[in-house]
């Protein structure tokens, strides 16, 4: 079992980066920094630029992240709107983020726009199924999850990746409970994580834990690799 299963799916999809010394690196929803950390640690020539919506994840990504000094810029943005860059990136990485963002054709038209011809996508979020016991258990105890997610298809995703003007398109889904040794354990997750940003998450966390048939969150990971395509 994965103490932190976000920060072990994050550390895997940076194995698929592969970037040349000097380039700039977008990470589409920072959070905390802890994959950035991870991402400036193992391309040592990268800058990172480094967006995500929430300024307390902000804050805590600057502490984490202040010993790498100008090799990374912390900026506000919605990944819903147009991104906040002074210019092309040459990649663009996101983990754990990209189902927080409802309109995925919008999306893949920001990520499009922030590349340079060439540029590559490598991201992983939540997909199609992803987490279903566990918010089917939290609605039937009165948690608001309807209309928060985009837990999209892998074919829904190639199409708009297509549409949005990349090629060299890889996406598939990755079924991936994550087994935790206790319920309690599972209830402390689901209040720190999983359920937090839903309204009645916290409160009803040991509910659903002890609700469900075992300690498992049912996680189902959606990859996507693409490149913008050069003129
Ligand atoms: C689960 S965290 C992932 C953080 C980090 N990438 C990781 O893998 O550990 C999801 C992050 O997405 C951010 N987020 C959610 N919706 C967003 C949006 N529309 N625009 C920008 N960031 C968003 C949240 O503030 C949060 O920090």
């Amino acid at each position: 079992m994965a103490a932190d299963p976000q920060a072990a799916a994050g550390a895997e999809v940076l194995h698929r980066l592969d970037v040349a010394a000097g380039a700039t690196v977008v990470d589409a929803g920072c959070g905390s920094g802890r994959v950035t950390e991870l991402l400036l640690e193992r391309h040592p020539d990268v800058t990172v630029v480094a967006l995500d919506a929430s300024p307390s994840m902000l804050a805590a990504a600057g502490d984490r992240l202040a010993r790498f000094g100008g090799r990374v810029v912390l900026r506000q943005a919605d990944l819903g709107k147009a991104w906040p860059l002074d210019g092309p990136a040459d990649a663009v990485v996101s983990t754990s983020t990209f189902h927080w963002v409802l309109d995925h054709d919008r999306l893949f038209g920001h990520v499009f726009a922030a590349l340079r011809p060439g540029g590559a996508l490598v991201a992983q979020c939540g997909g199609h199924g992803s987490l279903r016991a566990v918010l089917a258990t939290a609605a039937s105890r009165g948690v608001a999850v309807e209309g928060r997610n985009t837990y999209a298809t892998a074919a829904d995703t190639i199409d708009r990746l297509a549409a949005a003007g990349f090629v060299d398109v890889w996406v598939w889904l990755q079924p991936e409970p994550v087994a935790f040794p206790t319920r309690e354990a599972l209830a402390a997750y689901l209040a720190d994580s999983a359920l937090a940003p839903y309204d009645g998450g916290v409160a009803a966390a040991a509910g659903v834990a002890a609700a469900l048939p075992a300690p498992v969150a049912d996680f189902v990971r959606l990859n996507v690799l693409a490149r913008r395509a050069a003129p």
